[in-house]
């Protein structure tokens, strides 16, 4: 194997640093299976037909998740609901969606959610317009704490879900989720409940609405087929540890949580600001905004119950400008879920709406700049955003079989993570990460790493369980790349060489895979990432 003398990195200020990787060629102890929905979407429900698509499917939002869902043979699961449910209304009268009403936007937001609307039994409908094999969860009423409302929204859900157009489509519900960050509702942006209202109020407020829900729509137990998804808090104002203590899942609604769903955003532009990418493109933050849920993920999982992230992104209210919408994110978004992923997250819902500047998909013709609110003249056509690309990067290291476990690998830079994938105990894929910022003012040549890949046999630090690569895996193994031109383009990205940056997401130009030698190891530029298929 090649590697380069220690002396010689030193002194000559190498581009090419040479790190020392080891993997286990068996899954250690500890691995956790990836969800085929790992990479799973939540959408603010204000818009919800333009996603879907009104009188026929929209086909941008088709085709985006299908893609997805070649690749590890499930489409991601979509959860509708988010803040806008919270406002919503069921009306017998209404068809779809009527008197929606929203405030005017400014150039923080550009693009505002829903203050109010109101909605009918075709608008829960339209989930017939996913592809086939979608699972669902849908919000449900807890803010305006009106039992009817919260049953009618219930009702209308459940059954629109069984009606002949959706069951024919292929599309399931897999939960429902009362109330959406309710430790937010005391706040004086939300005012809907008293100021300084307890998490003691909160579990009694919920099992009143939730009691009733499951009740009128026969969910019983929580396993299935359809459940309730608890907790669904937006920061740790409350915590799932705490609703346990007060006895939430004694309740007759909380015997019906299968899943308990934590929302996290890294930062916010709710009041504008400036935000820099750099601190996004950084292995530490990544990981203190993952570590945070360890005692939470504890506890669910000694409930029996699932842990997820049922909303996330990069930024809170709608994402920032020159963050969110930038190809950094690509790479963020691939550490972000895999280091989620290992510390026994199933599943990230991001977060996506009409124009948000964090969207994996813009899905309808925008008019006006996500950025700053100016008018787009010629207006934008539905396309991806940068940070697509890392689902793509992410699916396919999950890969088809639905039996791929992961694990983090150590890798000693500050700037580089890696994970490795197993399926039936034995190592197919590993993946690697430069966060390195290489931006459109870097000077002088882009920095890159030198991966030395030694694959051990046992997890011992002794230097003759390693095997050579070369002896046991084959002399070479196929990889693709995601080249990035700078971590601050909001586009040009490629994945194995093609871009998916069309009309139609399809891959447009050569399949590039390439063939890289284990023994001589593989060098990775900053801003860059790489999967090695094993
Ligand atoms: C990498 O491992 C080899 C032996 O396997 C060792 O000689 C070399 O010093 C290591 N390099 C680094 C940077 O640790
Ligand atoms: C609760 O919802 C029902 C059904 O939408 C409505 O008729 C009623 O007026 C609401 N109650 C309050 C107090 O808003
Ligand atoms: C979360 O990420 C942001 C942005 O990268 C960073 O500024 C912040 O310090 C991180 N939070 C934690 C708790 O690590
Ligand atoms: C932009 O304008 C077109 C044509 O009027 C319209 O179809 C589309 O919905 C508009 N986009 C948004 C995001 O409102
Ligand atoms: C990691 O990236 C930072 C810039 O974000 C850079 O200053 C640092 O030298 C890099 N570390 C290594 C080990 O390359
Ligand atoms: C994409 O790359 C082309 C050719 O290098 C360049 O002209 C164009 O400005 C780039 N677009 C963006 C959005 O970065």
């Amino acid at each position: 194997m090649a590697h380069f003398a220690t002396a010689l990195v030193l002194w000559n200020v190498p581009l090419a640093w040479a790190i020392n990787v080891t993997i286990p060629l068996f899954a250690p102890y500890g691995s956790y299976l990836m969800s085929p929905t790992l990479v799973s979407f939540s959408i603010e429900q204000d818009r919800w037909p333009d996603w879907a698509g009104v009188s026929a499917r929209n086909e941008f939002t088709y085709n985006a998740l299908q893609n997805y869902q070649a690749l590890t043979g499930r489409p991601p699961n979509i959860r509708v609901g988010a803040d806008s449910a919270d406002h919503t209304i069921w009306s017998p009268d209404v068809q779809i969606i009527s008197d929606e009403v929203f405030p005017a936007p400014d150039s923080v937001t550009p693009y505002p959610e829903a203050t109010t609307l109101t909605v009918g039994d075709e608008y829960y409908a339209l989930s017939q317009f996913l592809p086939s094999g979608t699972r669902m969860i849908w919000g449900v009423n807890l803010g305006s704490d009106n039992v009817t409302n919260a049953v009618n929204m219930a009702k209308a859900i459940v059954g629109a879900f069984n009606t002949p157009e959706v069951q024919n489509a292929g599309i399931s519900l897999l939960r429902l989720e009362v109330g959406n960050e309710p430790d937010l509702y005391k706040n004086p942006t939300h005012m809907l409940r008293p100021k300084g209202w307890p998490v003691q109020d909160y579990v009694a407020d919920w099992e009143s609405v939730a009691g009733p829900v499951v009740e009128a729509v026969g969910i019983s137990s929580n396993t299935g087929p359809v459940t309730l998804q608890g907790a669904s808090f937006s920061g740790q104002g409350y915590t799932p540890r705490e609703i346990f203590a007060l006895g939430i899942l004694g309740s007759q609604a909380g015997q019906t949580i299968s899943t308990i769903s934590q929302h996290r955003y890294s930062a916010n532009f709710c009041n504008g600001g400036k935000l820099g990418l750099i601190s996004f493109m950084s292995k530490t933050s990544v990981r203190g905004n993952i570590s945070m849920f360890e005692a939470d993920i504890a506890a669910t999982q000694a409930q029996g119950l699932e842990y997820i992230l049922g909303e996330t992104n990069s930024v809170a209210c709608h994402g920032a400008p020159g963050v969110s919408n930038t190809a950094g994110m690509a790479l963020w978004v691939i550490d972000y879920t895999l280091q989620a992923a290992t510390k026994g997250i199933s599943e990230a819902y991001f977060h996506q709406g009409i124009g948000y500047k964090y969207n994996f998909i813009q899905p309808i013709t925008l008019n006006f700049s996500t950025i700053d609110g100016s008018p787009l003249d010629p207006p934008e056509l539905p396309h991806i955003q940068p940070i697509y690309y890392g689902g793509l990067v992410v699916n396919t290291f999950i890969g088809g079989t639905g039996t791929a476990e992961i694990i983090e690998l150590t890798v000693d830079d500050d700037n580089v993570s890696g994970y490795a994938a197993y399926e039936g105990g034995l190592l197919v894929r590993a993946v690697f990460v430069n966060l390195r910022p290489w931006v459109q003012d870097s000077t002088g040549s882009r920095p890159s790493v030198h991966l030395d890949l030694q694959v051990m046999l046992g997890l011992g630090e002794d230097d003759s369980s390693e095997l050579d690569v070369g002896l046991f895996l084959g002399q070479t193994a196929s990889a693709r790349r995601l080249v990035i031109q700078h971590a601050d383009d909001v586009a040009n990205l490629t994945w194995a060489g093609q871009s998916w940056e069309n009309v139609d997401i399809a891959p447009t130009g050569e399949l590039e895979l390439e063939t890289i030698s284990l023994a001589a190891g593989v060098d990775l530029r900053a801003t860059e990432a790489i999967l090695i298929m094993l």
